[in-house]
């Protein structure tokens, strides 16, 4: 399916390279009247320089969860449990929240689905983007409005005088998120989170933001964290692939290991889930539901929905097994103990 190795990005020599950003056993949960909602549970990855790792997983599994955990942008009931978020080795989890808002929109910004969000109405989206620059450096006002407009003309915007004086619900959807993800990159932020940037937007307009992201992701040498149901995107824009099932993350690997080498039975059945057109013409779903999170079923908690599971399956949470190099999966199936990963 991934035709060309190369596109994974991945190399003997970045492989080996120090992450931006190393998650270790990540666990945020929610404190509800139903119970603890375990969202994200002994989560662990690393973001490279420029490359771009997408999260997958249906709705529900914690990928949003996991993103604002990074962020530290987590509410009551919720709370991080537990875990590291290293940021070239300084754990985010012991700043304080001070610290911890110096960082958020410079060294980690976040472009959401919706920029209407991120944006104050009753600014214009220039003033907006100057005063965030000026926040960041000491710059004249002029010099700002000159990089503004630089970065705005970098996401492809024209008119760029027009675009710059605008209020934001004078620019068409496509258009803001252009200007949220121009904003976040100006900042050289060293990770970037986007979560599902363009599914509020047509399907048109979303192939060219996600190719302008990538390119500037490239440009700046950022870290993307991309958050995204569609595969399609994966393929394109991926650099590592994570799959997540009910708060965990079931398989990570390269995007050539994931889409050609798939190793969890819940991967296979996404990647199945969307293959355009089955002979009869339509598409098919995955069997049955994701569990309760409140009350996940002891075992694999995709055991349930397996057409492959094992009696072991629904007693005991798989371990984790190295498939080859970075590419690892959490099921039984995989069971062997040279490829077990200590600890896990
Ligand atoms: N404020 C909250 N209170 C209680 N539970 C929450 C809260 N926010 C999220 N959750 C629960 O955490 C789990 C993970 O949610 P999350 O938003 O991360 O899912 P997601 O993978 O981003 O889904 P989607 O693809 O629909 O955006 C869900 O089961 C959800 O119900
Ligand atoms: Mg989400």
């Amino acid at each position: 399916m991934v035709k060309n190795l190369k596109r994974s990005g991945l190399t003997k020599e970045n492989i080996n390279c120090a992450p931006v950003m190393e998650v270790v056993d990540l666990s945020t949960s929610f404190l509800t009247a139903a119970g603890e909602i375990k969202a994200v549970r002994e989560v662990s990855f690393s973001l490279f320089a420029g490359q771009v790792l997408a999260v997958v997983g249906e709705s529900g599994c914690g990928k949003s969860v996991t993103a604002r955990s990074l962020l530290r942008l987590i509410d009551p009931p919720g709370y991080i449990k537990n875990g590291w978020v290293l940021l070239n080795g300084v754990n985010l989890l012991n700043l304080t929240e001070g610290e911890m808002r110096r960082l958020r929109g410079t060294e980690i910004s976040m472009v959401f689905q919706d920029p209407m969000t991120s944006f104050d109405p009753v600014y214009t989206v220039g003033r907006q983007f100057t005063e965030a620059l000026m926040a960041h450096e000491k710059i004249s006002q002029q010099e700002a409005k000159q990089q503004a407009l630089q970065m705005l003309s970098k996401v492809s915007l024209q008119d760029l005088e027009r675009v710059f004086n605008s209020y934001p619900f004078q620019l068409s959807g496509g258009m803001r998120q252009r200007v949220m993800i121009a904003i976040a990159l100006a900042m050289k932020p060293k990770v970037l989170i986007a979560d599902e940037p363009t599914t509020a937007l047509d399907v048109t307009v979303q192939s060219g933001i996600l190719a302008e992201l990538k390119r500037l992701n490239k440009e700046t040498g950022s870290a993307l964290l991309l958050i995204t149901h569609d595969l399609g995107v994966v393929a394109e824009l991926a650099d590592r692939v994570a799959i997540m099932y009910a708060g965990r993350i079931v398989e990570i690997g390269s995007v050539y290991d994931i889409f050609d080498h798939a190793q969890h039975p819940y991967t296979r059945a996404l990647l199945t889930s969307i293959n355009p057109i089955q002979e009869d013409g339509g598409l098919t779903a995955i069997p049955g539901q994701p569990p309760d999170m409140a009350n996940v079923p002891p075992g694999c908690p995709f055991s349930p929905r397996c057409p492959e599971a094992l009696r072991q399956c629904r007693q005991k949470e798989p371990e984790q097994y190295i498939i080859a190099g970075e590419h690892w999966v959490s099921c039984w199936r995989a069971e062997s103990e040279e490829r077990k990963i200590s600890g896990a």
